[in-house]
């Protein structure tokens, strides 16, 4: 049975083949073609992946009729007018994070899906996984009560990336504070309900990236290349129009005692706290002065989050449903980010 939605991919890199699962297993889709700047990146995309149509030219498949998705997976700043064009074109748009790295092009690019009709999605995979669709469902019976306080990490323990795509502030737009922060942002506000930010105060530095001899375990281990100019540290306050608060903080180089990764969030409501990703709520009884945790039961996840990310995507657009990740939401996470780099510059608060 031929599959009624064609998807073309454009950036043929690391994160484009976690989507391939996806789009395979969606009943509605399959990948028709394929492009990247660089030539054997998509020539070897194309028979690691049995596509008959590769290009370095990704005007080519925009504008071929025949295509319906178009999947953006190249590095932040050619997001947005690759984006725009699929969308003026009239192709639905699934798009790496973060969906650009300013919320003035974020903006345009919802201009753009508006005008177009089709949906926009940015690629926030880590709301697909099992814990965070349980966390999410938990706070949504209204256990927390009213959220008043949140607070996030993502920290890296030398685990800097190395790529031009991610050190030079030309190609990603910054460090970790839009690489990662990204996500545990956009997890964070997803889970208060999306209140709307009004201010911030943040820091955004290289501290240890230009330090002699600093290294990174990224990839088996390379030095920092000295061409690095973006942040590798960056922490925020964040107040909210509804009264909440967040502390964020973010690094992908840090003196942490956690080896690798640390992704960890606490919310703190007028009847409950959470934990993600423990997903535990802490409760207590007035009436016996009791205080107790309980732990969400998780079923084991039966597909990566990368790839249900575009299976849902699909079935949205089958269903004439809303994009899974609203563009909104998406611009909301970039405007305290960037107030963070204008936090920074400003040396106080900036108001959103
Ligand atoms: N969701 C996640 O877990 C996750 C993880 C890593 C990266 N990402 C995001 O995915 C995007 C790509 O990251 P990656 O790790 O795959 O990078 P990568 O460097 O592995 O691949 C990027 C590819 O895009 C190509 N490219 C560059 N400019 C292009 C253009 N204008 N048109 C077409 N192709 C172009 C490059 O040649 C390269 O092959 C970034 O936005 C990044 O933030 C998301």
């Amino acid at each position: 049975m031929s599959r009624t939605l064609k998807v073309a991919v454009i950036g043929t890199g690391g994160i484009s083949r976690t989507h391939m699962p996806g789009w395979s297993a969606s009943p509605h889709t399959e990948v028709v073609a394929a492009s990247d700047v660089y030539e054997p990146a998509v020539v070897k995309f194309g028979e690691d992946f049995n596509i008959g149509r590769v290009t370095t030219r990704a005007e080519e498949i925009i504008g071929d009729p025949d295509i319906d998705i178009v999947d953006i997976c190249t590095p932040n700043m050619y997001h947005g007018e690759l984006a725009i064009a699929a969308l003026n074109a009239g192709k639905h748009v699934i798009c790496e994070k973060p969906l650009a790295p300013t919320p003035a092009e974020i903006r345009r690019m919802i201009e753009a899906r508006d005008r177009s009709g089709k949906l926009l999605m940015t690629a926030q995979h880590f709301r697909f996984r099992g814990s965070s669709k349980a966390m999410k469902a938990e706070i949504g019976t209204g256990v927390l009560g009213d959220i008043y306080h949140a607070r996030s990490w993502m920290l890296r323990r030398y685990i800097a990336p190395t790529r031009p795509g991610f050190i030079l502030k030309e190609h990603s737009g910054g460090g970790p504070t839009i690489d990662i922060g990204v996500h545990i942002l956009d997890l964070t506000l997803w889970f208060m309900g999306n209140p709307e930010p009004v201010s911030v105060t943040g820091v955004a530095r290289a501290e240890l990236a230009h330090q002699p001899g600093m290294f990174t375990a990224w990839a088996g281990g390379n030095l920092i290349p000295p061409e690095y100019d973006v942040e590798d540290f960056a922490a925020a306050f964040v107040r909210f129009a509804n009264g909440a608060t967040l502390m964020l903080e973010v690094s992908w180089l840090l003196h942490h005692d956690t080896p690798g990764e640390d992704m960890q969030m606490w919310l703190y409501g007028t009847r409950a706290g959470c934990h993600w990703p423990k997903c535990e709520v802490y409760e207590s009884n007035l009436a016996t002065r009791q205080q107790y945790n309980k732990t969400l039961k998780l079923t084991a996840d039966t597909m990566e989050p990368h790839a249900l990310e575009c299976v849902e995507f699909a079935q949205a657009i089958v269903d004439g449903a809303p994009s899974p990740v609203p563009a909104e939401q998406s611009l909301q996470v970039m405007t305290i980010l960037d107030g963070i780099y204008r936090s920074q510059q400003t040396g106080g608060e900036v108001r959103l």
